[in-house]
């Protein structure tokens, strides 16, 4: 072994050695067990028909979506929620494809049982159709989702059977769509007049003739979800849409106060994360500075022989500086 490094004065050293933390495996309980089934776009349409309702949440993370998917969640949705949740930006216009694409990937290695559904972002499809397929295609090829959603209905009809025929599932998005907040003049509920209720339901019916997998109702009063829920043939998941949908989705940051403001009527608190995670941060930071962490049993040691070794060593050094 070279002794220089032990012998050397402490000015000479360049650098000093600090074995890599790896990550915790911290256990917990997994709650359900490896043989849960598979949940697909067809057995979303068996849930709607024994209406049994169906469950989603948003993940962005590979963490998060293993825990989401082992709690039993039937489908992960890597919304473009994302782009105010994680990236911290005002509204979900700016995120891009590559953004998604890069979170869709980290919760596709996370996610087993559920569906896994990815959000186009704004500019994605809009412009040109074929681009559109191309970018529906991204997210099935490169990030493994199995559906991509799309904001809009009437209007989207067309667009949604190119993607279609290109073997890639589809979840329409209608109602509040946070991407159309510049022309809605804010984020408000809509569906709240005849006309809107009767917009809402040719959306509504337009995809569902269009063969899409499910339809995400976001912020329309309860009535019209559930007229539309009795109208279509395919799931409807609600959100901000009362409780007659086929099923519910939520913002994880939002059920766990995560989300730093005020949160939507729609919103249930299932936890605190962000005083879960503010008393464990200053627990850490108050045992390092109190000296308190890590202990003795919380370190590595040498063998016995090699400490002695070492102990000669030292020795050795200590005499040749006398
Ligand atoms: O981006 C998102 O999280 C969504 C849900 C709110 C449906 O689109």
């Amino acid at each position: 072994m070279p002794l220089q490094y032990l012998l050397a004065s402490k000015k000479m050293r360049t650098g000093s050695i600090r074995p890599r933390r790896r990550g915790t495996g911290g256990k917990y309980e997994r709650p359900l067990d490896d043989l849960r089934q598979k949940i697909t776009t067809a057995s979303l349409r068996e849930r709607k028909l024994q209406h049994n309702p169906i469950t989603c949440l948003t993940a962005y993370d590979y963490a998060t979506a293993r825990v989401v998917d082992e709690a039993g969640i039937d489908m992960v949705l890597v919304g473009d929620s994302l782009a105010q949740a994680m990236l911290g930006y005002e509204n979900t216009l700016t995120v891009t494809m590559d953004e998604m694409l890069h979170h869709v990937k980290a919760v596709r290695r996370g996610v087993k049982s559920a569906l896994l559904v990815a959000d186009m972002p704004y500019g994605s499809y809009q412009i040109d159709p074929q681009s559109a397929v191309n970018n529906a295609a991204r997210f099935v090829k490169e990030g493994g989702a199995e559906v991509v959603k799309i904001e809009g209905g009437e209007k989207r009809a067309d667009l949604i059977r190119r993607i279609i025929d290109a073997e890639i599932p589809v979840a329409g998005h209608i109602g509040l769509t946070p991407q159309s907040v510049n022309v809605m003049g804010g984020y408000k509920v809509q569906g709240k007049n005849l006309a809107g209720i009767e917009q809402l339901m040719r959306d509504a019916v337009a995809l569902d003739r269009a063969g899409v997998a499910c339809m995400y109702l976001e912020g329309i009063p309860r009535e019209v979800a559930a007229m539309i829920t009795a109208e279509v043939s395919v799931p409807t998941i609600g959100i901000g849409a009362g409780p007659d949908c086929d099923g519910q989705v939520l913002v994880f940051h939002d059920i766990l106060n995560l989300t730093f403001g005020p949160p939507a009527k729609f919103v249930r608190r299932y936890g605190d994360a962000a005083a879960l995670i503010t008393h464990a941060v200053q627990a850490f930071r108050a045992d390092v500075r109190s000296h308190n962490y890590p202990s003795d049993e919380e370190s590595y040691h040498l063998s016995k022989e090699t400490k002695a070794g070492l102990d000669i060593v030292l020795e050795r050094k200590r005499a040749m500086s006398r």
